[in-house]
């Protein structure tokens, strides 16, 4: 059995409540899964399932408060395996007085991409993401889609073994919607995974090969996409949307 790229066993997470002393908020109750080599991964949810933490605590950027979560057979602890990560954060907080080209030049020299590897990668990046003829303008200037494009090419930068998106599609027209399809395909057809927070369900999830759904913190469904898309009483193809409605009642 090959070692999964992301492994989450028991995981729970309460984060501490300024308004509730005392009481905190259970953000994850008891999730266990693994997204193994190759695969893509969609992790599903509605807003506030937990999602957003469960990436964090994968990438190390905030604890568990109980179980064992581990990256590339490690533990998330271990800041190695980061190098072969890229991630897509949910809201981008890039320096604004940067340019996209010297945001990338500034997060590929961080990465220790070597300066001949990097001279030639950034401006491909940046046309392969439309930005180009904005490159050399401060990100202060940039619309929604653009900051989210240039997100995309800082989640692809060190070329990473696994790619975290949360939310990718959030902002994107349908040209860069089509794009983020094709990176995610390209990324699968090289071998590597993907592991894919989104709510563009009809749009990205036909790329996903299995799926986990999130409801309050809890893992409500675990599994193949063909198979949660196979009605289980008519035995009918139905929507994705229609496979989780009774999965998501609250
Ligand atoms: N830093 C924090 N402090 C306190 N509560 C937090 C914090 N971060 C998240 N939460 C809470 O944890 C729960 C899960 O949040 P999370 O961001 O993981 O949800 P999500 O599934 O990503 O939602 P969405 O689809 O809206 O992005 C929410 O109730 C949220 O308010
Ligand atoms: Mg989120």
């Amino acid at each position: 059995m090959p070692t999964p790229v992301a492994e989450f066993v028991d995981v729970t997470k309460t984060y501490p409540s300024t308004w509730r002393p005392g009481r905190g908020v259970q953000a994850l109750r008891g999730v266990s899964f693994a997204v193994e080599p190759g695969e893509v991964f969609a992790l599903l949810g509605p807003n506030r399932a937990g999602k957003t933490t469960l990436l964090k605590i994968l990438l190390g950027l905030c604890r568990p408060s109980g179980g064992r979560a581990f990256r590339m057979g490690c533990p998330v602890s271990e800041r190695s395996t980061l190098a072969r990560v890229g991630y897509m954060h949910e809201n981008q907080g890039f320096p604004r007085y940067l340019t996209a080209a010297s945001l990338l030049k500034f997060a590929g020299t961080l990465a220790s991409i070597q300066p001949a590897v990097l001279r030639p990668r950034v401006p491909a990046l940046l046309e392969m993401v439309g930005l180009s003829d904005r490159a050399r303008e401060p990100i202060a200037h940039y619309s929604k889609g653009m900051v989210q494009r240039l997100a995309l090419a800082h989640a692809l930068l060190a070329e990473p073994d696994l790619l975290v998106l949360d939310e990718p599609a959030e902002g994107l027209d349908w040209a860069a919607r089509g794009l983020l399809r094709e990176i995610i395909a390209a990324h699968r057809r090289a071998g590597k995974t993907v592991l894919v927070v989104s709510h563009a369900l009809a749009e990205l999830t036909p790329a996903c090969d299995r799926l986990a759904v999130l409801v309050e913190g809890r893992l409500a469904y675990c599994g193949p996409l063909a198979a949660i898309l196979r009605d289980p009483d008519t035995g009918r193809q139905r929507s994705l949307e229609a496979a989780l409605a009774p999965i998501c009642r609250p």
